[in-house]
C-alpha cells in the first residue's frame, strides 16, 4: 500500500436501503444512504442510538445484503456478487471491529488475531504469530498474548478485536465503537493507532462513535438520523 494513494476512494455506496425485522415489526432502517471513504482518512459516523449506524457498517462490511442500492470496493461493484466473491473480498480488503467483539473466547488473544491470517493463507505459522504479537503490542496487550479470550476484560477483548481487524492489512477498516469500552488512555491508544494506519499505510478508517472527542479528531464526521446522513 502506498501513501501516494491517499485521498483515493476505496469504498463507496449509493442509495442503500435495508429493512429489518418481520411482518408488522419490519423497520425501514437504511433509507437511501450514500457514502464514500478515502484512503488515508478517518471517517466518523455519529448519531443517536438506533439510527442505523451498525446496520450501515454491516452493509459496508459485506456481512448483509442491501434491499436496494449498490456498493463498490476499489471501483468494483460487489453488492450483487455471489456469496463466494463477497467472502473473498471481505478477507482481502476489509477489517471489521464489531460493536460486540465476537472473539473466540476459548482461544488465546494470539490465536484470535491469527485467525483472519489463517483464512487468507498468505503467511506461514511463524510469520503469522510474529505479526499477531506485533499487533497485540500496538494495542497495549504485548504481555497478554497467551491469555484466553474469557480471561480478558471487556476493554482488553475490544483491543484484541481491533488487532484482529488489522491482521490482513485491510484497505478499509470498519470499526463499530472501537473505543466504546475503553478508558481514556486506551481510547487514545486505539484511535491513535487507527489514525496512524490511515496516514502511513493509506488505509481508510470508518468508525462509529458516540465519543465527541474521537469525532472531532477524525477527518470527516457524518451525522446519521433515521437511516440517512444529514
Ligand atoms: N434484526 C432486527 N430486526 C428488527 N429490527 C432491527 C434488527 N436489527 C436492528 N433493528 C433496528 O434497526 C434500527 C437500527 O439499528 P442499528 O443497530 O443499526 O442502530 P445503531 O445506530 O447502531 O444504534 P447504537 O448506537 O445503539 O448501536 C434500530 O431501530 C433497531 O431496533
Ligand atoms: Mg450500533
Amino acid at each position: 500500500m502506498s501513501t501516494l494513494k491517499n485521498g483515493e476512494i476505496v469504498i463507496r455506496c449509493e442509495n442503500l436501503h435495508r429493512s429489518l425485522g418481520r411482518d408488522a415489526g419490519r423497520v425501514h432502517v437504511l433509507r437511501g444512504v450514500s457514502f464514500e471513504a478515502e484512503r488515508g482518512r478517518v471517517h466518523a459516523i455519529v448519531g443517536p442510538s438506533g439510527c442505523g449506524k451498525s446496520t450501515l457498517l454491516y452493509q459496508l462490511g459485506l456481512l448483509d445484503r442491501p434491499d436496494d442500492g449498490r456498493i463498490w470496493i476499489d471501483g468494483e461493484l460487489i453488492s450483487n456478487s455471489s456469496d463466494e466473491l463477497r467472502t473473498a473480498a471481505r478477507g482481502l480488503h476489509l477489517g471489521f471491529v464489531f460493536q460486540f467483539h465476537f472473539l473466540l473466547l476459548e482461544f488465546s488473544a494470539l490465536e484470535n488475531v491469527m485467525m483472519p491470517m489463517r483464512k487468507l493463507g498468505r503467511l506461514d505459522e511463524a510469520a503469522m504469530a510474529a505479526r499477531a504479537r506485533h499487533l497485540l503490542g500496538e494495542v497495549g496487550l504485548g504481555e497478554k498474548t497467551h491469555r484466553l479470550g474469557n480471561e480478558l476484560s471487556g476493554g482488553e477483548q475490544q483491543r484484541v478485536a481491533v488487532a484482529r481487524a488489522l491482521a490482513n492489512e485491510p484497505s478499509v477498516i470498519l470499526a463499530d465503537e472501537p473505543t466504546g469500552n475503553l478508558d481514556q488512555r486506551n481510547s487514545e491508544l486505539v484511535f491513535g493507532l487507527l489514525a496512524r494506519l490511515a496516514r502511513e499505510n493509506g488505509q481508510a478508517v470508518v468508525l462509529v462513535t458516540h465519543n465527541p472527542d474521537i469525532a472531532k479528531r477524525s477527518d470527516r464526521v457524518l451525522e446519521m438520523r433515521d437511516g440517512v446522513f444529514i
